[in-house]
């Protein structure tokens, strides 16, 4: 039987010449998406703080939300009935999911692999459970996410056990070929492969390999960003994007500082998510093209400024232009006692995590990338650190 077409369109339409930074567009059920993207996390089905009316006016087109979670609660039963995790949140933009075991493993220490599938205790009641590939995928099925992601085994890259990370690279090529078995729904929903392989190159060329057979509509390269140092995070990306095929997406997971960011898009990444810019917000930190100010610092006490004057988000931008014109005093004030405060600075943070891939976007299209590059890197490190 011929396979259906993929529900994902990938057009490149520029690529720097010094660099292997790309600009592209992936059109997703939900609508088009413009890459390089910066994806915020919902994990719960809520972005912490944040509206989704607000959400979709920072320009966000692709949120992620985690199976996981969503798989416990509401359950399988309450998405089928509501018809997915778009109509739960009332969300008409792209919704991407994790498939749930790096979760597991990295917030239950409980979590064991084995051949099967994840075995952990449920954090409501205790219960011994078992997420397998092909209950990954009946979750994500039920969820109804325009990007779903393979089951992996994910080992943290400072495990000095070479063994051990090649049985976890083999074994997520084993559970892709159960997830892709699993799929139901491959005309409305894509399927990423994950490549694993730790630090080592080698395994990562024979991941690649393995992976791109299995022809997926896009490609994800796992297991970084788990406190490896940034020359090792760097080889292993660009060891990756220099092996895969040039016409589909790439997501870099888990990145989400903004020097992260824009060094993952000169390797040749696409797509990135992470919870830190959230997180962080929700203890007072707003990122800037400096670097992150904690507004808890009395510094900020009197300081009638806007977190970033360049900043065109709600939070930043002046009544006068139809913004709100959130004082840094007036964070200052609220931080820490009020989650007014912290939404606020999730508001500011995503939108600037969303412009600064628009920048990046804009430059590789005008064919600027590289002094756009160095301009960034200058001011966020002026000491050239
Ligand atoms: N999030 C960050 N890294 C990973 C990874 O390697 N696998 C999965 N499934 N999710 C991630
Ligand atoms: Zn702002």
């Amino acid at each position: 039987m011929p396979r259906p077409p993929p529900a994902l369109t990938f057009t490149l339409h520029a690529r720097c010449s010094t660099t292997r930074a790309r600009a592209s567009t992936l059109l997703l059920p939900h609508g088009p998406v413009q890459l390089p993207i910066f994806m915020p996390v919902a994990t719960q089905a809520s972005l912490k703080g944040l509206t989704y009316a607000q959400l979709r006016d920072a320009g966000c087109r692709l949120c992620l939300n985690n199976t996981y979670h969503l798989g416990l609660k509401p359950g399988k039963e309450v998405l089928d009935a509501v018809g997915g995790a778009h109509r739960l949140q009332g969300w008409g933009g792209n919704l991407l999911t994790d498939s749930g075991g790096f979760q597991m493993v990295s917030l239950l220490k409980l979590a064991k692999v084995t051949e099967e599938g994840v075995r952990f205790l449920s954090p409501h009641d205790g219960e011994p459970m078992l997420l397998t590939p092909e209950h990954s995928i009946a979750l994500q099925n039920s969820i109804g996410s325009d990007i779903m992601m393979q089951l992996d085994d994910v080992i943290a890259t400072t495990s000095p056990d070479l063994e051990r990370m090649r049985e976890a690279m083999h074994r997520s090529v084993r559970w892709l070929d159960r997830c892709i078995a699993a799929h139901r729904r491959p005309e409305n929903q894509n399927l990423f492969c994950i490549i694993q392989g730790g630090l080592d190159l080698e395994l990562r060329r024979e991941c690649v390999e393995e992976m791109v057979k299995r022809d997926t509509p896009g490609i994800a390269i796992g297991g970084l960003s788990g406190g490896e140092a940034k020359d090792a995070f760097c080889r292993v990306v660009k060891e990756c994007t220099g092996l895969l095929p040039e016409g589909k997406p790439r997501y870099v997971m888990g990145v989400g500082y903004p020097e992260d960011l824009v060094v993952a898009v000169a390797l040749g990444a696409d797509m990135f998510d992470c919870v830190w810019p959230t997180r962080t917000a929700r203890f007072g930190n707003a990122v800037v093209p400096t670097g992150t100010l904690n507004l808890r610092n009395a510094a900020f006490a009197t300081d009638f400024g806007p977190i970033d004057t360049e900043c065109r988000c709600e939070v930043c931008r002046p009544v006068s232009e139809g913004g709100l014109g959130i004082t840094r005093a007036y964070l200052h004030h609220l931080a820490g006692k009020e989650t007014a405060g912290a939404h606020l600075l999730t508001v500011h943070n995503v939108s600037y995590l969303l412009a600064l891939m628009g920048r990046v976007r804009e430059a590789i299209l005008e064919d600027r990338f590289p002094e756009f590059l160095k301009g960034w890197f200058e001011r966020r490190f002026p000491d050239g650190a």
